[in-house]
Parts: structure tokens; C-alpha cells; sequence
């Protein structure tokens, strides 16, 4: 197991436990569990049996009682409804503010349950056991929450961190391959927007990781997960622009999920995303033809299947303009100058944004 921890500005700690096949955690990180006095287990109804088998070992029943909450499938999970009903059901368990939910499963598992542990008495200790690949090496870890509202991702939430990030591998040897490419969406996210180190470490593990190759994925989680942890303890309120360029690829992306209406993965969204914010890089003059060539290659290496979105610009326009990080402005998206730095470009002619769209979809 590897542990590692970053120190926040205001000297909180983020911490995380990797490997693959964990010991059971409650012995290990005593103070997360001292005074705790009940546990929920809150994962996706569709979850395999061994998923919750898995995440009960890692957080035996000891001294605290254990409830467990089923939550609706993927991205129908992420609802303010969903949140409520959670709460209510740890109101009726008689959960307190020395309680403790542990969310297992996907991205849509933890950024909800994380959101409910957020609000639920003002905040109580939650711990995130990321189990898609997706998951483990992003969206279960930093502690951004959220539900969706309205057709459009991610529009209420908070910055609230888990005591404890829980990135165990064996988890991923149940994921189907659709589940691990899309993962890969974001995993080639990271060789674009990150040091050189990290983009060599993805480029020598990527196919292997798409084969389902055990320690091709777990050292692409460790790297990842690493890297993640570092950028957020430098900008935990993405407010210094250091979380923003975990965006990259993001506000396309996110726009083409609202556009699937649930047919079109996360990171199969972003893939698309990353491919859209490449061209206008290229097309706005930033990233030189090379470089778009090398980074490009990484979206193809994931043999994506057909885009299920209709090719309606004015709504992806609209979509993008409706984005949290457009600011006021039409548009505002994250781009590419070379591999591994990006900048922020507000207000792009529609004509560029067409034509990247038609290219991100094809
Ligand atoms: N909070 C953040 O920083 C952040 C970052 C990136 C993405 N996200 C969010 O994450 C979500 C996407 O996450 P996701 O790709 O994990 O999707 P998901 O949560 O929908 O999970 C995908 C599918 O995989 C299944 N699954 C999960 N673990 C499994 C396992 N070990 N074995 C078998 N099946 C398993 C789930 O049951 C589900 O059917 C999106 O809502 C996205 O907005 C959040």
C-alpha cells in the first residue's frame, strides 16, 4: 500500500491510500475512525455484489454499527432528489455528526454521497472508495461534489474532502471494457495537460491499461492520483487557475454528455472534449500542427465508438455559454500552447467553435 498525503494552504491534509488489494483501513488511519459512531456504505444499485463484498472488507463492522443505501444507476443518481432521499434515510438511521458515510463505486457515487456527507448537519466526515478506473484516477479524488440541475453537469455542489481517498485496484478487474475506456478519457487528459514525467508514464501504459492489464492500471492510477492530489492541494477552490486546467477538454465535453441524454459516458464525453479543445488550439494559432498531431493520436489510441449526439451546434453553443467557468463571457474555454501548458481563451468565433465541434463528432 501506498499512502501518501498533501498539505493544503490552510495546513488541512488530503489523504489517499493506493495499491491494489488493501489490508482493511480501519486499523490502519485509527484517527478517521476514532468516535465514529455509525458507518453508511452508499454504492450504485448496479454494482456487482463483489463491489460491495469488496468495500465492506476494506471497512470491516467493528465497533460502529454499518447501513448501507443502494443509489440509483450512474448519472440518475446525481439529483438534489437523490441527495435529499440519502439524507433523510441517515436522519431515520439516527445518524449524527459523528458519523461516518463511506461512498463506493463510480464518479456519480462519490460526487453524490460526498455532496450529501457535505450537507447532511452542516458536514459530516465521509470517506471516498473511488471503483471505476474514471474514478480512481479522478473523480474520487479532491473533493469536489455535485449534482446535476437541469440538463446541464455539475451545477450545484461543494469543495468538500473526504477524510480518506481509498484507490484499491482490484477493484477494477470487474469494470467492463467500456468502463476502462472511458476512464481513458480522462487518463489522456492528464498525458496533455501534465509534466512530462506523468505523460511518459500514460503513453507506455495506456494500451496495455485499455487490455485491462493489472499493473498497467495500477500505475497509471498511483500517477495520476499523485499528480491530482498535488494540483488540488496547490488550489483546493480552483480559484489560482491550477484546478482549471483539470478542466481541459471539460466544457465541450460536458456538453456533448447533456446532449447524449445518458447515452454517451463521461469520459467517452470528454475524449470528444480534449479532441474539440485540440482543434481550436490548433485552429486558433496556440498548439503547433506537431504537437496537435501527437496529442490527437492519444484521443485515437481509444478506438472511441460512434459519438450518440446529434449535431446540433446552436445547442452545444448554448451549453457552453451556460458553463460554470464561461464567467460572463459567451465562451471561455481551457486550450492547448503545448503539451503540458494550457491557457484560459474567452470568446472564440463561432465559425472556429463549428469546426472543431464537427471534428470532435466525426
Ligand atoms: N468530482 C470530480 O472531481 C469529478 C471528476 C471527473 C468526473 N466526475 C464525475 O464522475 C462521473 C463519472 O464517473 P464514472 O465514469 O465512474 O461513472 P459511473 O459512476 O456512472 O460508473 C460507471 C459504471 O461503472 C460501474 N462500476 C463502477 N465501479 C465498478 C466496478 N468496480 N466493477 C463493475 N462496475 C463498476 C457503475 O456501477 C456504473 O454502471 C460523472 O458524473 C462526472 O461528472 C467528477
Amino acid at each position: 500500500m501506498k499512502n501518501f498525503s498533501s498539505t493544503i494552504r490552510d495546513q488541512r491534509l488530503i489523504q489517499a491510500a493506493l495499491g491494489r488489494g488493501l489490508p482493511p483501513l480501519t486499523g490502519e488511519f485509527p484517527a478517521i475512525f476514532a468516535g465514529v459512531d455509525k458507518v453508511c456504505l452508499v454504492t450504485g444499485s448496479d454494482a456487482p455484489a463483489s463491489l460491495r463484498a469488496r468495500a465492506t472488507a476494506l471497512f470491516p463492522e467493528g465497533g460502529q454499527p454499518h447501513s448501507y443505501y443502494w443509489l440509483p444507476p450512474s448519472e440518475k443518481a446525481k439529483t438534489l432528489n437523490e441527495a435529499a432521499k440519502l439524507c433523510a434515510f441517515l436522519f431515520s438511521r439516527g445518524f449524527s455528526r459523528n458519523s461516518l458515510i463511506v461512498a463506493a463505486g463510480g464518479g456519480t457515487v462519490t460526487d453524490l454521497a460526498g455532496f450529501a456527507a457535505s450537507i447532511y448537519m452542516r458536514g459530516i466526515k465521509w470517506v471516498s472508495v473511488p471503483t471505476s478506473f474514471l474514478g480512481q484516477i479522478d473523480a474520487g479524488l479532491g473533493g469536489k461534489t455535485a449534482v446535476n440541475l437541469g440538463g446541464a453537469k455539475n451545477m450545484l455542489g461543494t469543495f468538500y474532502q473526504p477524510a480518506l481517498s481509498v484507490c484499491d485496484t482490484a477493484f477494477l478487474d470487474s469494470l467492463p471494457h467500456a468502463e476502462l475506456r472511458s476512464g481513458a478519457g480522462e487518463l489522456v487528459k492528464y498525458a496533455m495537460i501534465g509534466p512530462a514525467g506523468l505523460r511518459r508514464t500514460i503513453t507506455k501504459n495506456l494500451s496495455h491499461a485499455l487490455s485491462g492489464d493489472k499493473s498497467a492500471l495500477t500505475s497509471c492510477v498511483a500517477a495520476c492520483a499523485e499528480f491530482k492530489l498535488a494540483v488540488v492541494a496547490g488550489d483546493e477552490r480552483d480559484e489560482r487557475g491550477m484546478r482549471e486546467t483539470l478542466n481541459f477538454g471539460h466544457t465541450a465535453g460536458h456538453a456533448f454528455e447533456a446532449m447524449a441524454e445518458g447515452r454517451l459516458p463521461h469520459g467517452e464525453a470528454v475524449a470528444r472534449g480534449l479532441r474539440f479543445a485540440l482543434i481550436v488550439s490548433r485552429d486558433a494559432g496556440l498548439l503547433k500542427p506537431a504537437d496537435f498531431k501527437k496529442m490527437d493520436a492519444l484521443v485515437d489510441a481509444l478506438h472511441l465508438p460512434p459519438a450518440k449526439v446529434r449535431a446540433d451546434f446552436r445547442r452545444f453553443l448554448s451549453l457552453v455559454s451556460m458553463d460554470k467557468k464561461a464567467r460572463g463571457a459567451g465562451n471561455r474555454f481551457i486550450l492547448l500552447r503545448a503539451p503540458g501548458r494550457t491557457a484560459a481563451a474567452r470568446d472564440i468565433k463561432d465559425s472556429l467553435l463549428k469546426k472543431a465541434f464537427e471534428g470532435a463528432l466525426k
